[in-house]
């Protein structure tokens, strides 16, 4: 790309791969008018590839996946379990047990991290195939994703009719819009599981970049990442984001926390949001030195999970044909809290039916030579 001329807006389209059953999968290609290219399949609502520029102009594909469908449904892959870029539902993180009681009921929803359920359970939306339609309007081009989850799917209650529009703008965001509709009350958490490496990804650890998160407390877990219930101020702990501090400094201390996570996997308590606003909130920002590059992450959502890629063991190849090493890429998952349909002090996950869940995530994209504030 000639760097002083504007890229065209635009979006294409092409044939990605076939599921087992011979369903279609196609990828959206949408560029904005700065350049910046997002790449994104209907199967899972997947985010292939973004690519921004960094403080010279030059563009690198910033978030973790695979160039082939065969690698996103390869054994390997699904037993590794990463969820490299992928839409997830019902329930974003843990539900304790796979189990939890509503209007006095109780509901057993699939396990699949030990006797926790995790992400939506086995086949969850990460693993469903969308109906996809693209669009362009005045802000940007991107494409709207439907799903509808049968009353009963993975063990939840209620048929969950779920839409989620990626748009990426030409003010170099990605807005992530979801919306849900349900017949009988459910527990829902929807949220985006992308891995960011802002340096490229494949481009090694992620240790180097510095991280603030506006949150003065975080939900501490058990040693199956479960939350104790507790709401413990970050102060004078290494979860203490406040100030933009390097993700690798104290990510060793010895800190049971820490040791639970195998690192950072944590849901931290958004400060100016007790509960879901409906404006989005300047949530997280996260600034790597040698590319210049900046993502910030405003969010409706009360919290925000941070996971600094502590599974990722060097056993998967990327885009690049680079090992996906330990620690190389990082999540920070905006949600309600895990497993809230147990803890009764937590802000409520339950769609009612007749209402609508709204929830908005808006990444922003940009670059400086220096950490700024
Ligand atoms: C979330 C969880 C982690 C891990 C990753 C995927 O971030 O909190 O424990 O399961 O997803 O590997």
């Amino acid at each position: 790309m000639v760097s002083d001329e504007k890229a065209a807006r635009g979006i294409d389209q092409a044939v990605f791969g076939q599921l087992p059953d011979g369903r279609q999968v196609d990828v959206y290609r949408f560029t904005n008018a700065n350049g910046i290219e997002m790449r994104v399949i209907n199967y899972g609502g997947i985010i292939l590839s973004l690519k921004t520029p960094d403080a010279q102009g030059e563009f690198d594909d910033i978030v973790m996946g695979f160039d082939s469908l065969d690698d996103y449904l390869s054994d390997e892959y699904r037993q590794a379990n990463p969820y490299f870029g992928a839409l997830i539902g019902r329930y974003g993180n843990r539900i304790a047990g796979g189990r939890f009681s509503l209007d006095g009921e109780t509901h057993s929803l699939a396990t699949n991290d030990g006797d926790n359920h995790l992400h939506g359970g086995r086949q969850g939306f990460d693993r469903v195939l969308w109906q996809a339609e693209p669009f362009e309007n005045d802000e940007g081009a991107g494409l709207v994703l439907r799903y509808t989850s049968e009353d009963g799917e993975e063990g939840y209650p209620g048929r969950l009719e779920t839409e989620v529009t990626y748009t990426l703008t030409d003010a170099d965001e990605l807005v992530v819009d979801y919306r849900a509709t349900t017949d009988k009350a459910t527990p829902v958490n929807l949220t985006q599981h992308s891995y960011f490496n802002l340096e490229g990804e494949g481009r090694g650890s992620i240790l180097d970049h510095h991280l603030t998160i506006n949150a003065d407390a975080f939900t501490p877990v058990d040693d199956t990442l479960i939350p104790t219930g507790e709401i413990r101020p970050v102060e004078g702990t290494p979860f203490d984001f406040t100030q933009p501090t390097p993700i690798g400094e104290r990510i060793e201390q010895d800190n049971e926390q820490l040791m639970f996570g195998k690192g950072y996997d944590h849901n931290f308590v958004l400060a100016e949001q007790a509960a879901s606003s409906s404006e989005p909130v300047l949530a997280a920002r996260v600034w790597e030195p040698d590319s210049g590059r900046l993502l910030e992450i405003a969010t409706t959502e009360p919290g925000i999970q941070f996971y600094s890629g502590n599974f990722l063991a060097g056993d998967l190849t990327g885009k690049r044909g680079q090992a996906y090493e330990h620690r190389s890429g990082f999540a920070l998952e905006t949600q309600h809290y895990p497993d809230s349909p147990n803890q009764a002090d937590f802000p409520s996950t339950i769609l009612e039916a007749g209402e609508t869940y709204r929830s908005r995530t808006i990444y922003r994209f940009s670059a400086q030579e220096s950490a700024g504030s």
